[in-house]
């Protein structure tokens, strides 16, 4: 087979820079040991997140020009709500800055305190959304998605045995909505299948409990039904979509991912009883509802990447640069969770690092150790992130200790992937040099942003 190449070329570039070791080592002491708290410039190759971090396209930037700014009603408000409307099809659409917005608003007016919310997995913003208004977020992944080395197919399923049990376990009255994050990012960016979707909804129907799609990666999920599940090999990814959300009463959007913009996000739904106090609350929050938290011109950028995400060769070209790095480490034996997910390469710290233990934060030491080895930039999910407190007031580790090396869409080509692969292939040689870190500072809430470390 030949070589998949970017479909696109560059017109614009951005320069980046490698400080030297010792640079990297004071910056990231000044950081308190947290990725997280250093300078962006500082990062030669930032893997941070695929959040906000794409390119845009020619056709996005020319769009942008089209903004109408009008306070309401403009003509960029318009556009945006068809394309909303026709991938999800909703009929109630509200813009908001960002998804954990759409998040804040959906928990505030429908969750009251001891309530109870499932999802596949939640993310650390759901999560902290949930729990602020007094909920409780509860994670039902299905079996495989825990293990990190089983090649299955739809490793972000939901466990439909446990979502029965938890509704009968809770009753319907505590249980307002159910979620399901598509693909599933924190258990490794795993697919969702069109058949789980399905299964959920029916159970769903039997308590009468809506579903709410967190969509974020609406578009690789529906690239990854495409080419794994029976009878959707020859379907446009648009009709894909558009099933997934058929089974939905509403989703969540982060427009940052498979809106391939900057900034932006969505709330939708088809209750109107529902749509009114988003509508409330939208006002309140993030602006009138025509608007909602964006300019007209990140309506326009929106409307044009959620499309774009939807194209066939562009999911052909994202999924194979996540593959061409996980076939590298495959074959190097560096453990990451297989098979990859469609945003990043999940590095499963627990087996790289396998003399830290979970409390001890791995994937902290993981993260760092790859920064000053080469300036790259991941993120740790693992017990800073999703660790919890047990009611006597211990640390509970998370089920996994992951380092995600997330990759920003059209953005670097595969001599940056090949050079990471040198960085990681070099820290895996060292790995017995890398050292566990305690906590000396944490926030009440989302602690990995801006936690500081120390090393044990
Ligand atoms: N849901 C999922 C599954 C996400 O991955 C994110 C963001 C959000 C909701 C919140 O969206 O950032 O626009 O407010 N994930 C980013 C990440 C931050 O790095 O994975 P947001």
């Amino acid at each position: 087979m030949r070589t998949i190449i970017e479909p696109f070329r560059i017109k614009m570039t951005e320069p980046i820079h490698l400080i030297s070791q010792s640079e990297r080592i004071e910056a990231l002491k000044k950081a308190h040991n947290n990725v997280f708290l250093l300078a962006a410039e500082d990062c030669c190759i930032d893997l941070l997140t695929d959040s906000g971090t794409g390119a845009m396209s020619a056709k996005q930037w020319a769009a942008l020009m089209l903004g109408d700014e009008s306070y309401a009603g403009s003509r960029s408000w318009k556009k945006f709500k068809s394309t909303v409307k026709n991938i999800t099809g909703f009929s109630h659409v509200f813009p908001t800055h960002q998804g954990r917005a759409a998040e804040g608003i959906l928990a505030q007016t429908q969750i009251s305190p001891n309530d109870v919310i499932p999802n596949n997995s939640h993310f650390d913003t759901t999560r902290a959304n949930i729990e602020f208004v007094g909920g409780k977020a509860v994670n039902l992944l299905c079996d495989e998605g825990l293990n990190t080395t089983l090649e299955s197919p739809f490793k972000g399923n939901m466990h439909l045995e446990k979502l029965k049990k938890c509704i009968e376990d809770v009753g319907r009255a505590r249980i307002p909505f159910c979620m399901m994050t598509v693909t599933n990012n924190t258990g490794g960016g795993q697919p969702v299948s069109m058949a789980n979707i399905r299964a959920v909804k029916e159970i769903l129907k039997e308590y009468d409990i809506p579903l709410i799609i967190d969509a974020c990666r609406f578009a690789e999920n529906a690239y990854f039904i495409r080419e794994k599940e029976a009878g959707y090999q020859d379907k446009p990814l648009l009709e894909i979509a558009q099933e997934m959300f058929s089974y939905a009463d509403g989703a969540t959007m982060s427009c940052k991912k498979d809106g391939l913009a900057n900034i932006g996000g969505f709330l939708v739904c088809n209750d109107d009883q529902w749509a009114e106090t988003f509508q409330n609350a939208l006002i309140l929050r993030e602006g009138f509802p025509t608007y909602g938290g964006l300019a007209g011109r990140d309506l326009e950028v929106i409307s044009v990447g959620l499309m774009e995400a939807l194209e066939y060769d562009y999911q052909v070209y994202r999924h194979a640069t996540v593959e061409y790095l996980g076939n590298k480490l495959r074959e190097r034996g560096i453990p990451h969770v297989r098979p990859v997910g469609g945003h990043a390469v999940f590095l499963d710290a627990r087996a790289f690092v396998s003399h830290v233990p979970p409390l001890q934060y791995p994937g902290i030491g993981l993260v760092n150790a790859l920064y000053i080895a080469g300036g790259v930039r991941g993120v740790e999910l693992g017990s800073v992130m999703f660790g919890k407190f047990n009611k006597a007031g211990q640390e509970v580790p998370a089920p996994l200790e992951l380092v995600r090396l997330a990759f920003p869409r059209r953005v670097y080509t595969q001599s940056h992937f090949d050079y990471l692969v040198e960085i990681i292939q070099e820290v895996w040689e060292r790995r017995s040099e890398i050292s566990g870190y305690r906590i000396t500072y944490q926030p009440k809430f989302l602690r990995h942003f801006t936690s500081h470390f120390e090393r044990v």
